[in-house]
């Protein structure tokens, strides 16, 4: 049984998962959250995977004061004014990352921001105290299915996915943090979620748009606009190089070529494929080729995430 109660000893342990790359559900005041080390890049493919999520969905960063959230966040004084009225708290920031921050590529599924927050529960900052880590984590369910707020609906769901649940009882508000885009001086509501948007208009003094929920819709092509997207031009299935391409390759089999080569895992590995797949987008990108030739990736677990985000990269962009 991986469900242990989230005594001091057993919060101490999870801290060691954590930053040994395992996953780890925890309790938050909204709901459990599948956590992973948010600046390793394997352990953040590894929650992908145990949730099975068919798309690279960027990811809420935790982190446990607001001047932790400040070394990998652009705070605007929006955000700034945000953050001391409702944190610790179920509200998600999105901002602008940090240059300097270490965050794994893949939280943010490569966008230029990042959603980040303060969760006010005791074992999710006992947790984050203790692992020294920020941590990803999305809700501890398997994709498509609610969101659990006790420790046996994450056993029910992930059960030998997830390595240890610490069971904090049922959380609080039973309902995800509200999420608000404050990358510019005017809030927008991108999720609805446990603070009310009321109650944050009336901090603010003014009211928020809204944005469309985009939470389970596939990606439109026009929000595909502000997914990073690579200059150059992606060949998806190729089985060799031509001239002026680089080389985006998977496995042991790849065609020779003497241009810039990334192997996202020479041992065909979906995870590791995954935690290296937007540093090594962004670095052949950054050699300034003409095109990518992407070798073929097989559809299978992560790969169908991969894929999708292969898929995106390579659509036709005006
Ligand atoms: O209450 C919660 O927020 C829970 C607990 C565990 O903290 N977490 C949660 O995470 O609901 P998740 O992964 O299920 O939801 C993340 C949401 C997604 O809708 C995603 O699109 C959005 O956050 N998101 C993450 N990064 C974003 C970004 N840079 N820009 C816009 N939306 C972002
Ligand atoms: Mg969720």
């Amino acid at each position: 049984m991986a469900i242990v109660k989230a005594t001091d000893g057993a919060i101490r342990i999870a801290a060691e998962h954590v930053r040994e790359g395992r996953l780890v559900a925890f309790p938050t005041e909204t709901v459990y959250g599948l956590g992973a080390d948010a600046t390793n890049g394997k352990a953040v493919a590894a929650i992908f995977d145990a949730k099975g999520r068919p798309r690279f969905n960027p990811l809420i960063v935790h982190v446990a004061s607001i001047s932790g959230a400040k070394t990998h966040a652009e705070f605007t004084s929006l955000a700034l004014r945000l953050a001391e009225a409702f944190w610790p708290g179920p509200l998600t920031l999105v901002l602008k990352r940090r240059a300097e921050s270490d965050l794994s590529d893949l939280v943010s599924a490569g966008l230029e921001t990042i959603a980040i927050r303060v969760p006010d529960h005791p074992i999710a900052q006992a947790l984050l105290e203790a692992a020294g880590r920020p941590l990803a984590a999305p809700s501890a369910n398997r994709s498509g299915r609610v969101s659990p707020t006790q420790a046996q609906h994450v056993q029910m769901d992930l059960g030998e996915r997830v390595g240890l649940i610490l069971d904090g009882g049922p959380t609080a508000h039973g309902l995800e943090s509200t999420i608000v885009d404050a990358t510019g001086e005017a809030p927008v509501l991108l999720r609805p979620g446990a603070v009310p948007a009321e109650t944050i208009e009336s901090v603010l003094g003014r009211t928020m748009s809204r944005a469309v929920d985009v939470r389970d819709k596939p990606l439109s092509p026009g929000q595909l606009a502000s997914h990073y997207a690579p200059e150059a031009k992606v060949r998806l299935g190729a089985t060799d190089v031509r001239e002026g391409e680089a080389l985006l390759a998977f496995g042991c089999d790849v065609p020779t070529t003497a241009g810039p080569m990334i192997n996202l895992s020479p041992t065909g590995d979906l995870i590791e494929a995954a935690a290296n797949l937007f540093a090594a987008l962004r670095a052949l990108d950054q050699t300034g080729t003409k095109g990518i030739a992407v070798m073929p990736i097989p559809e299978q677990g992560l790969g169908e995430a991969i894929n999708d985000r292969l898929r995106r990269a390579a659509a036709p962009r005006s």
